[in-house]
């Protein structure tokens, strides 16, 4: 595996590549890889000639500095698991190579996906995250970048950002990987304690529940329903919950027949903050 930590021999490496007619999959990472990641990377490997996964802790995408620095960083063990995957190329540059003029993010207009879920509690992320995404497709120029559809909305908002500035590229989203007990993998499960660790698998079962649900119930009965079990319970503090169109992530009141929908929720275990969503039938 190739590691580059500047962009202008990375992006020499790859123009060349690029001209030998090689196709280019990429899979943006903040480190910490589990399992998840390395399905995402397993899916760039089997649709692309080179895959190009970069690790890089983002810092405009955080709202709390304290969550930044807590950050779970495992470089030399990531660095095993690409090796092992025979991953081609990971771009690992420190802040000073990305923010060469100053650490802050450019304001995007994403037509408003950015104001609803993520967005209300977390000011500032998704520029923070556009602008990153953005600064590494511009180095890596991928044919194709993978993401997780555990952060749907941030999928969506990718989509978006591609469409608005005419990008050249193509944005797969991958399914969400879970634990045995049903917790999607995260990064920041391995800061939960071990109480919490325990009891986060109700947060899927919880969204398996709201998916068989709506099935007969209306979308409020639903998210009622689901803000009744958490009200009581000793360790998970329900952040939010809604159902929404996939589109639009306009949290919906009535279903109608050609939409497609999805429940998301966050919640607090301890201070960990923890996001999930699934696919809701209806009809
Ligand atoms: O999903 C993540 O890990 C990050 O938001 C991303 C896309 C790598 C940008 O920093």
């Amino acid at each position: 595996m190739k590691i580059f930590t500047k962009k202008a021999p990375l992006e020499a490496y790859l123009s060349k590549e690029k001209l030998n007619g090689k196709s280019i999959g990429f899979t943006p990472t903040m480190g910490a890889l589990h399992e998840g990641h390395l399905s995402l990377i397993a899916t760039a490997q089997k649709n692309s000639d080179l895959v190009v996964v970069s690790i890089f802790v983002n810092p405009t995408q955080f709202d709390k500095e304290e969550d930044l620095i807590n950050y779970p960083k495992t470089f030399e063990t990531d660095k095993r698991y690409l090796e092992n995957i025979s991953c081609d190329v990971l771009f690992y540059p420190d802040v000073a190579e990305i923010y060469k003029n100053g650490i802050r993010s450019e304001s995007f207009n994403f037509d408003g996906l950015d104001h609803k879920m993520e967005g209300q509690f977390r000011k500032g992320h998704f520029n923070g995250v556009g602008t990153i995404v953005k600064t590494l497709f511009q180095i890596v120029n991928p044919d194709t970048a993978y993401f997780g559809q555990k952060d749907f909305q941030q999928l969506q908002i990718i989509k978006k950002m591609v469409k608005n500035h005419n990008l050249n590229l193509e944005i797969e989203g991958c399914p969400i990987f879970r634990e045995k007990d049903g917790l999607a993998m995260s990064s920041r499960n391995i800061r939960l304690e071990e109480k919490h660790r325990i009891a986060a698998p109700f947060i899927y079962q919880t969204l398996k529940e709201a998916q068989h649900q709506f099935l007969k119930d209306t979308p409020n009965e639903v998210s009622l329903r689901v803000t009744e079990q958490f009200k009581n319970h000793p360790l998970l503090e329900l952040e939010y919950f809604t159902i929404a169109e996939e589109e639009t992530l306009e949290t919906i009141k009535t279903k109608e027949n050609n939409k497609k929908y999805r429940a998301f929720i966050a919640v607090f275990a301890g201070n960990i903050r923890l996001i999930d969503n699934i696919k809701l039938k209806h009809s």
